[in-house]
């Protein structure tokens, strides 16, 4: 199976019927000590088989982060030893939640640069599939980004626009801007496509389909294009949308979306795998997988 990051399912939606924390931010102690040596063993997998992956497929600044980070394939890391790196670079932390949390929860936390990641990980049996983000995609996926300033800024950003937009009726609108950036975002270097999205670098499969595989759409990022485009939750992305700069989410950061909402607010939405006239198009999909998997469905 696929592994689907369901951060945005309906957006960071409450946490399955477990009970609530006690604490109102739903942080709850990493309690590191108590992963046993199988939790470890499967983190290890996991690392391992990124780590080979992504050369040559990763962006610049993933790459960096990482090597910067204290992470390393044996032993699920520390939340405290990673924040202490994390605040002297971008003043950001990580903190541990149960499992998805609920929008406001999340907002709070991104606009005050902490960021929730799940205590859990996944089993050793689905070690390509998540119902929630675990710790791999958390950490693994989303702070090596964390240590660059721009994605720091960004990220906060989103969290401070997060409360606004579901106050405008807007979320939904928000959420595709981070799906297509901060989860399945690409950015060019040198000319070709490199990723930066953490749903995409915490997974095997879709590292190699989203950079490689002549099925899905690459186009570039537009804003209002992309809060009106619906996205796949439970499988590959269709389409693919491409910065120019990692400095581009720099000024997307910077910019009132409220004209943008405006604008976009009872626009038609379009498919996952639709191209439109004004769209820049680096490579067009043949849409080969997905086509693959509706005949699949059908027969
Ligand atoms: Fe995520």
């Amino acid at each position: 199976m696929h592994e689907a990051d369901p951060t945005a399912s309906t957006l960071h939606g409450l946490a399955g019927g477990g009970p609530r924390p006690e604490r109102p931010d739903w942080t709850i102690a990493q309690d590191w000590d108590r992963y046993t040596a199988q939790e470890h063993a499967v983190w290890k997998t996991l690392f391992e088989r990124q780590s080979r992956l992504l050369p040559g497929r990763a962006c610049a600044a993933f790459v960096r982060g990482m090597a910067e980070l204290p992470l390393c394939a044996d032993r699920i890391p520390d939340f405290e030893e990673l924040s202490e790196v994390l605040m002297q670079r971008t003043g950001w932390q990580v903190v541990a939640v149960p499992g998805l949390v609920p929008d406001d929860v999340f907002f709070e936390h991104l606009a005050h640069r902490r960021f929730p990641a799940g205590q859990f990980i996944r089993k050793a049996h689905e070690l390509d599939y998540l119902e929630e983000p675990d710790v791999f995609h958390d950490v693994f996926g989303h702070v090596p980004m964390l240590m660059n300033p721009v994605m720091a800024g960004f990220i906060q950003a989103y969290g401070q626009g997060g409360l606004r937009a579901k106050s405008l009726g807007m979320l939904e609108q928000l959420a595709r801007v981070y799906w297509y950036t901060v989860e399945f975002g690409l950015v060019l270097e040198e000319g070709a496509p490199r990723i930066y999205g953490a749903g995409i670098v915490s997974s095997s499969t879709e590292t190699r389909f989203s950079v490689e595989d002549d099925s899905p759409n690459r186009v570039r990022f537009a804003l209002e294009r992309v809060m009106r485009t619906r996205y796949r939750i439970d499988d590959f992305q269709e389409t693919y949308f491409v910065l120019d700069h990692l400095d581009d989410l720099l000024a997307l950061a910077q910019v009132d979306f409220a004209p943008s909402y405006a604008r976009v607010r009872g626009a038609a939405e379009h498919a996952p795998g639709e191209l439109l006239p004004g769209d820049t198009v680096l490579a067009r999909g043949t849409g080969r997988y997905h086509a693959r998997k509706r005949q699949q469905v059908t027969a």
